[in-house]
């Protein structure tokens, strides 16, 4: 059922993943559910970028230098965290938004978009048994110096993803009651 499927949903970290690999069909599944979003305009402003193998090592490379050369004080963890999270995730998909140059919709529909098109890949990866989470780095601000991005292209994030042991985890939320205003 849609409504189990997306209550069932979770964010399951690279820590969690084991070392299974996610076959190249089911990348392409995801990234089909994925186009399948809705858009303003038909402007289609998600796009994506599968790492994996060699890439995927050098995105961490890449993320724990970084975050050393702008932070004043780098912790230990984090840096290790950045080298880790890509390396232990059977592959990574970078999130972009091509923002529409003649400025067809406002950016914030084009983000929106894109969000919806990364929900699509994260219930189908609850769908698939493969676990995966959204990562939002400050320092995605500085991906254009690691990917040749498009005029108007946009890093939003990272989906790292991987199979895992066990279940779930329990999700929790305030009652939606707190946030909806019924009117007659
Ligand atoms: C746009 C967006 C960005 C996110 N960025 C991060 C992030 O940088 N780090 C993180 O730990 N989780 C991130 N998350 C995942 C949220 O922490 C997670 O969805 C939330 O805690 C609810 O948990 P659930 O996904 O298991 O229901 C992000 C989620 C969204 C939608």
């Amino acid at each position: 059922m849609i409504f189990d499927l997306i209550k069932n949903r979770r964010s399951i970290f690279p820590v969690q993943y084991n070392d299974k690999p996610i076959a190249k069909e089911a990348i392409v599944q995801l990234l089909e559910a994925a186009n399948w979003a809705p858009t303003h305009k038909k402007t289609e402003p998600w796009r994506f970028k599968v790492m994996q193998g060699k890439s995927k090592e050098d995105l961490g490379i890449f993320l724990s230098t970084k975050y050393q050369v702008v932070e004043d004080k780098p912790k230990q963890v984090k840096i290790k965290k950045l080298m880790d999270n890509p390396a232990r995730s059977a592959a990574v998909i970078v999130i972009c938004m091509q923002r529409d140059l003649n400025g067809s919709v406002p950016e914030w529909e084009e983000v929106a978009a894109v969000a919806m098109a990364v929900q699509n890949m994260w219930l189908c990866c609850a769908e698939l048994g493969i676990g995966c989470y959204w990562s939002s780095p400050g320092l995605i601000k500085y991906m254009d110096e690691f990917f040749d991005l498009a005029d108007g292209e946009k890093c939003l994030g990272f989906l790292y993803m991987g199979y895992f042991d066990g279940d779930s985890p329990e999700g929790v939320r305030t009652p939606i009651a707190d946030k909806v205003v019924w009117m007659d």
